[in-house]
């Protein structure tokens, strides 16, 4: 059998979103819902996929490579978005044709489709579904013998009947056609209805009324058929796919302690063995290695991660994490942050755009910003690099073995060598030879007798 052309309708207004952002571009667990279709697709085998797009083209530059675009002029209807790709099909394979706003249709459920169809040598095949509250969708009219006669629609008042409004099979608006049944069925379509819009399920009745074989699918997960019309169904599909994501990752074999808290996005990947702790958010890019401890509550967008590293109490953006390196509780690492083999980065500390050697340890309290860090120096509580001077923005370097004490400032431009030391509560304007020591603070001095004298003084009585 040849494989699909999958057309996905996507050129709707979504009025109902009520948002000046596109329906189908709305995001479900970090990709725009008209790219889970088209994952689906892809996943089934399709030959070709297209986009079915209105004349603003808002999804120009938002899907993949491999995904063509054709652009229906008015927004006529379900059976004009088709008819607007009409020129892309082949009558000698079958067509799909999903909707960009039933994102969470499976490949699984593509190919059970497309199957039952060839099966059948049907014109045509419609998946349905039972809803218990099938408000909305259009209802799936079955005459005589339960053969399918028609689809009538629901959104509007006036074309479905009371008794026709009771039924609970719907239309899940997942097709498959015989392609040249299809092209030949769509420019007899005709807006005679409520909405004065062309209908693609009317293509089923169409084709029925010429004696061609028209077949209903059932598909029992109403999850896989949840059309987004709001964001009430927006949020229900993104907890399904929420759910789906993390269910993926648990039979690959992380150990996702507490999904009800956990969010992970579609694109992120996690090696086997990974803990992912509860209250934690895995974004955008986001890649760990095998054996890590991710959270509790860790925040990571675009991070990668390597093997058995482990990052708590996080919020990271744009960062680079290796193996073994362990991060928080509570750091924040910002974009351009590289953190090198088994180092530390610790409680309360930032780290922006800097390269942290390693095994280098910057444990407490600290802010290394622009900065360059060799291997296994140790920076220590209240370490500050005083990167900017109100104007540009400047680099600290700071060698290999370096022990850097505590509550230090490197204004920079400021280099520290190797194996060099710099003392407690300086302020590091020089340049520190390699081996050397830099002290740059007031001395002490003591006042001997103080207490003494103050008693002596006779104060008035302290409270
Ligand atoms: C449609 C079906 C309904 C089915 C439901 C399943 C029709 C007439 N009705 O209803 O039987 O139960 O889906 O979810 O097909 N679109 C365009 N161009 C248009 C109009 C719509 O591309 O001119 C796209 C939309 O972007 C959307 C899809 O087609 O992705 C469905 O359109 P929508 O208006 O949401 O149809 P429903 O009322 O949900
Ligand atoms: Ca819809």
């Amino acid at each position: 059998m040849n494989a699909p052309i999958v057309v996905i309708l996507a050129a709707g207004q979504g009025t109902r979103m009520r948002s000046r952002t596109p329906k189908v571009l709305h995001d479900i667990c970090g990709l725009p819902m008209v790219a889970w279709p088209v994952a689906a697709a892809r996943e089934a085998g399709a030959e070709r996929i297209i986009v079915v797009d209105s004349p603003a083209r808002p999804l120009d530059g938002r899907l993949a490579d491999d995904v063509e675009i054709a652009v229906q002029p008015e927004p006529n209807g379900t059976g004009g978005a088709v008819a607007a790709a009409a020129d892309l099909l082949d009558a000698d394979r079958p067509v799909v044709v999903l909707s960009g706003d039933v994102p969470l249709v499976s490949a699984d459920a593509i190919r059970e489709l497309v199957g039952a169809h060839a099966y059948q040598r049907a014109a045509a095949t419609v998946a349905t579904t039972l809803l218990d509250d099938p408000t909305g969708y259009g209802r799936v009219v079955r005459g005589e013998g339960g053969v399918l006669e028609r689809i009538v629609e629901t959104k509007v008042g006036g074309d479905a009947t009371t008794e026709e409004l009771a039924i609970r099979e719907i239309n899940t608006g997942i097709y498959v056609f015989d392609g040249g049944a299809l092209l030949g069925a769509l420019p007899r379509l005709r807006p005679d209805n409520e909405q004065g819009e062309l209908y693609l399920p009317d293509v089923l009745s169409l084709l029925r009324e010429e004696g061609a074989t028209v077949a209903a699918h059932a598909i029992d997960d109403p999850a896989i058929v949840l059309g987004i019309n709001d964001r009430v169904q927006l949020g229900e599909a993104r907890e399904l796919a929420r759910r789906r994501i993390i269910t993926a990752h648990q039979r690959a074999g992380v150990d996702v302690i507490d999904p009800a808290s956990t969010q992970i996005d579609a694109t992120v990947v996690l090696g086997q063995d990974t803990v992912v702790e509860p209250f934690t958010i895995l974004r955008g890019s986001t890649v760990a290695g095998e054996r890590c401890r991710l959270g509790p509550g860790a925040t990571l967008t675009n991070v990668t991660i390597g093997d058995e590293a482990t990052v708590l109490h996080t919020y990271g953006i744009d960062a680079e994490i290796r193996d073994g390196a362990s991060v928080g509780p509570f750091a924040y690492l910002r974009p351009g942050t590289l953190l090198r083999e088994r180092s530390k980065v610790g409680t309360f500390v930032e780290i922006k755009n800097s390269d942290i050697g390693q095994g280098t340890k910057v444990p407490h309290l600290s802010y290394v910003g622009d900065a360059d860090v060799g291997d296994g120096s140790n920076l220590g509580a209240g370490t500050i690099t005083a990167n900017y001077d109100g104007r540009k923005k400047h680099r600290t370097t700071i060698g290999t073995g370096v022990r850097g004490s505590v509550h230090v400032s490197y204004v920079a431009p400021v280099t520290v060598g190797d194996r060099a030391w710099t003392a407690a509560g300086s302020v590091i304007t020089d340049d520190v030879p390699d081996g050397a020591l830099g002290i740059a603070r007031e001395r002490q001095s003591n006042i001997d007798g103080y207490d003494e004298r103050r008693a002596a003084q006779a104060e008035p009585e302290r409270t």
